[in-house]
């Protein structure tokens, strides 16, 4: 669906489109109504507040601090938080489980944990306030998206320790919609509830969709019919040719939205439907900067480089300058002007491959494949070793009915594609159709062979 911005449902215009809505001005909340300047304001007073509830109550910060000479007193304007230490994923894993909180855990409501697919996971922590205003930026974002009380919202993140599910869960019912809490996985019956429930609204990880998108297919319902109009997918990186490929074969407004664990889970920023350009940082709540990866200098607005925030109210696991491994650029804010955008996440520092001595992406390769036609979004990376070269194939299916010739081509033509786009060779194997491993929540796009 084209990012069109208009007022009203718009179901005339184009093949029964619908176009994005702003928010009417009584659904934003007093924070989404400040200038930048008393946006400004407000982030100063809180950041020094929550520089020193970290200082007085983690050993890890009051550390850090000291070594680096810093008291949170020396926080005089928003520029001076570059004079503070970082803060990492080794520093949650070091004081793993509970060790980085700063209130007793009597006042400790819930916890969630990252997947910890390499080392100790990490331990998040709420207070009865951080969980309410978690909501309450979910809720933000669920109406920046064009949910609206009323609308029914069928949740597939995974519930648990990952904080997809509930996170959604409680924002969808703060923003007052009636929640469908399927989780992920049993995909058959989430599509039959889908049909029976008829809600307007999914949250769930964009490659998720696709595979709920082919169970549409497999059941012989053209999903352009369904019920659903806006789908909110995050927790993973996709491109704008995800974007197209999903709003095609679906027709909704599909939008982006961005959190991690460790900040507070998704909510953290949102894409706004009648823009579709890019991320709001809820600013009143998260602090961003972008750094320079390799030296951790800050780069100025409109830069590359890796996402790293401060939690301005944060109770119980306030974070200072937490290194995300996201890479992005900060710009002005558009559909709310005093909350910064961030650019649709490109990848993270530690999915980066490096092949041969060139940086490649994941995200590249799925720009590529959605471009090609007679293949499906479907692909895999397959890093191997060959004497002592590395070597990648992309591993992408055919759609059902592509004959050999057509097959050939698609494969010649990714891998020329993959030349000249991303300055490196693979091989690319076309396979049969439903052979890939299909996501059930977050995908990896990675297969590493290569025995170290
Ligand atoms: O994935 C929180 C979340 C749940 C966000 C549901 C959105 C929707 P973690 O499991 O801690 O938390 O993983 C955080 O996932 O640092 C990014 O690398 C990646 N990620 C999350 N959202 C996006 C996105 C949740 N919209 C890590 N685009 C982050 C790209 C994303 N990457």
């Amino acid at each position: 669906m084209t990012s069109e911005t208009g007022t009203g449902t718009d179901i005339a215009a184009g093949a029964g489109r619908r176009r994005g809505e702003p928010l009417p001005h009584d659904l934003l909340d007093d924070a989404e109504r400040l200038s930048r300047e008393q946006l400004r304001e407000l982030q100063l007073d809180r950041l020094r507040r929550s520089l020193r509830h970290a200082y007085d109550h983690v050993e890890t910060y009051r550390k850090k601090f000291d070594a680096a000479g810093i008291t949170p007193e020396d926080c005089r304007s928003l520029e001076d938080l570059a004079r503070f230490p970082f803060t990492t994923k080794a520093d949650l894993r070091d004081t793993y489980p509970f060790g980085m909180f700063a209130v007793p855990m009597d006042r400790v409501r819930r916890v969630h944990a990252s997947s910890g697919t390499t080392g100790r996971p990490t331990v998040v922590g709420y207070t009865e306030n951080d969980l309410s205003m978690w909501s309450d930026l979910v809720a933000r974002s669920i109406r920046a998206a064009g949910g609206r009380p009323g609308h029914k919202v069928h949740i597939s993140y995974g519930y648990g320790l990952f904080t997809g599910g509930l996170g959604a869960h409680y924002g969808a019912e703060r923003a007052g919609c009636t929640v469908i809490p399927a989780s992920g996985g049993m995909t058959a019956r989430q599509v039959q509830i889908i049909q029976d429930f008829r809600p307007e609204i999914i949250m769930v990880t964009p490659s998720y969709m696709l595979t709920l998108l082919d169970e549409f297919e497999r059941q012989g319902v053209d999903p352009r019919t369904s019920s659903l109009r806006v789908g909110i997918f995050g927790a993973e990186p996709w491109t704008e040719e995800m974007r197209r490929e999903i709003e095609d074969r679906m027709d909704l407004h599909a939008v982006d939205i961005y959190g991690l664990s460790e900040v507070i889970g998704p909510g953290v920023a949102q894409e706004c439907v009648e823009t579709k350009d890019g991320l709001h940082v809820w600013e009143d709540h998260f602090y961003p900067e972008v750094v320079d990866p390799i030296t951790g200098e800050v780069l100025p607005e409109g830069e590359e480089g890796e996402l790293v925030f401060t939690s301005l109210t944060k109770e119980a696991l306030p974070v200072v300058r937490y290194r995300t491994r996201d890479l992005t650029r900060l710009l002005p804010g558009t559909a709310r002007p005093a909350f910064r955008r961030i650019q649709k996440i490109t990848g993270r520092c530690d999915d980066m491959i490096i092949l041969r001595g060139v940086n490649v992406f994941p995200s590249q390769i799925e720009e590529i494949v959605l471009r090609t036609p007679g293949v499906a979004p479907h692909f895999q990376i397959q890093l191997t070793r060959r004497g002592r070269l590395d070597h990648m194939t992309v591993r992408v299916e055919t759609r059902p009915g592509t004959g050999p010739d057509a097959r050939e081509a698609a494969a010649r033509s990714i891998a020329q594609a993959v030349k000249d786009g991303v300055g490196v060779s693979a091989e690319v194997a076309i396979v049969e159709p439903e052979t890939l491993e299909r996501s059930l929540g977050k995908l990896r796009r990675v297969k590493d062979l290569r025995e170290d």
